[in-house]
């Protein structure tokens, strides 16, 4: 049986889940993908910093872009975040040399999707992006593969663990906000500036690629209203609560005449409703389609859910598989009109 030799950048919440995953899970992935799946060479910016992760036998890079073009690797694993350099320059140097590449990486996808796509057909390397929305939720695949045969209408949910955590533990427990934040970063759901999170940009990024997948437009999370949490109050909670309601951060992308109409912005949803019963860190996702309905729940940050989709991922590419990376091929792909705003 062959390896399938993994270089992985960014050794963080989600990188030490993957490392600790893929051992702990190594023989069944061997039977599933008839290949030892093997991370041989790592980078991150502290070689002293104690991950609890033995690392020992792995080549150490400081410049995830060399790791990148280590001759010795067979796929890239990008797991350090941030939109651009050096997560940018590290996934075009795999995608150049025709390697494929597996990101959990939203921002990166939200701003650089579509010349990441152009590079990863040009150059016939996969680019694998479960992680990058909803967390351990298969809500890319599902939307790109299982719902091929469907002409989605909308698409809509909770889309960040970190604001569904402080927007339960701030009604559940009348706890004040930045109490509520400081908890969701000391447990990994943050992102490393949680402002993307708590002003809206973090569900924007996943919106604008479920977009992407579920209408045929090429992302741009610039045609996205976005509005966050952090000019929420416990008395706004408290008032909603009286009234009736559960706060929520969704994120909605509807086909209308005129248009996709996308949005990020807190919203008052009826208690009795399904959506206002999703608490904590889980992520809930809806799809309105012609040939089905249906709404995927699960956990939507944290480090043994991210590291499912990504394994999951690295199954993949162990397999074989590829695809277009947003579902069509790049020439195929719609500019999204930012419909204008109306009410549902
Ligand atoms: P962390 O901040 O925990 O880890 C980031 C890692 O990247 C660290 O190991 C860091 O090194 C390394 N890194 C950062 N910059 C550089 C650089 N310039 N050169 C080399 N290494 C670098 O992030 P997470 O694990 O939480 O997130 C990683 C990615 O996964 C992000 O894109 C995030 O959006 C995404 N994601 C995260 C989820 C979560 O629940 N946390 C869920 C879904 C997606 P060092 O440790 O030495 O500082
Ligand atoms: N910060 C993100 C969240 C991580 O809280 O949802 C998962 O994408």
């Amino acid at each position: 049986m062959s390896d399938l030799k993994v270089g992985l950048a960014g050794l963080g919440t989600v990188g030490a889940a993957v490392i600790r995953m893929l051992e702990r899970r190594a023989g069944d992935l061997a039977a599933r993908t008839g290949r030892n799946l093997k991370v041989v060479a790592v980078a991150a910016r502290d070689r002293t910093r104690d991950r609890g992760i033995d690392l020992s036998g792995m080549r150490w890079y400081e410049d995830p872009v060399a790791l990148a073009r280590d001759p010795d690797i067979d796929v890239f694993v990008e797991l350090m975040g941030g939109a651009d350099d050096p997560a940018k320059a590290a996934v075009l140097a795999a995608l150049d040399l025709g390697r494929p590449v597996v990101t959990a990486n939203k921002a990166l996808l939200a701003k650089w999707g579509v010349m990441l796509a152009e590079r990863a057909e040009a150059t016939g390397a996969g680019l694998h992006f479960e992680a990058a929305v909803a967390g351990g939720i298969p809500i890319v695949k599902t939307l790109r593969e299982s719902l091929a045969g469907n002409v989605v209408e909308r698409v809509s949910g909770i889309l960040n663990g970190t604001c569904n955590y402080i927007l339960t533990r701030m009604a559940d427990e009348k706890l004040a906000f930045d109490t509520c934040l400081a908890e969701a970063q000391r447990l990994g759901y943050a992102e490393a500036d949680p402002t993307f999170d708590i002003d809206g940009f973090d569900t924007a990024h996943k919106l604008a690629i479920l977009t992407s997948l579920a209408f045929g437009t090429r992302v741009d999370a610039d045609a996205i209203y976005v509005e966050g949490i952090r000019q929420l109050t416990l008395e706004d909670i408290e008032a909603a609560d009286d009234l009736g309601y559960k706060v929520k951060l969704l994120g909605v992308a509807l086909r209308t005449e005129t248009g996709i109409e996308q949005r990020v912005h807190p919203t008052m949803v009826p208690k009795h409703w399904p959506i206002a019963q999703v608490s904590g860190v889980t992520n809930a996702v809806a799809l309105d389609a012609d040939a089905v309905d249906l709404t995927l729940v699960g956990p939507g940050a944290g480090g043994d859910a991210t590291a499912s989709a990504v394994v999951g991922d690295l199954a993949d590419v162990a397999r074989g598989v590829k695809g277009f990376v947003f579902g069509l091929p790049v020439a195929t792909l719609m500019k999204a009109e930012r419909a204008p705003m109306q009410r549902h």
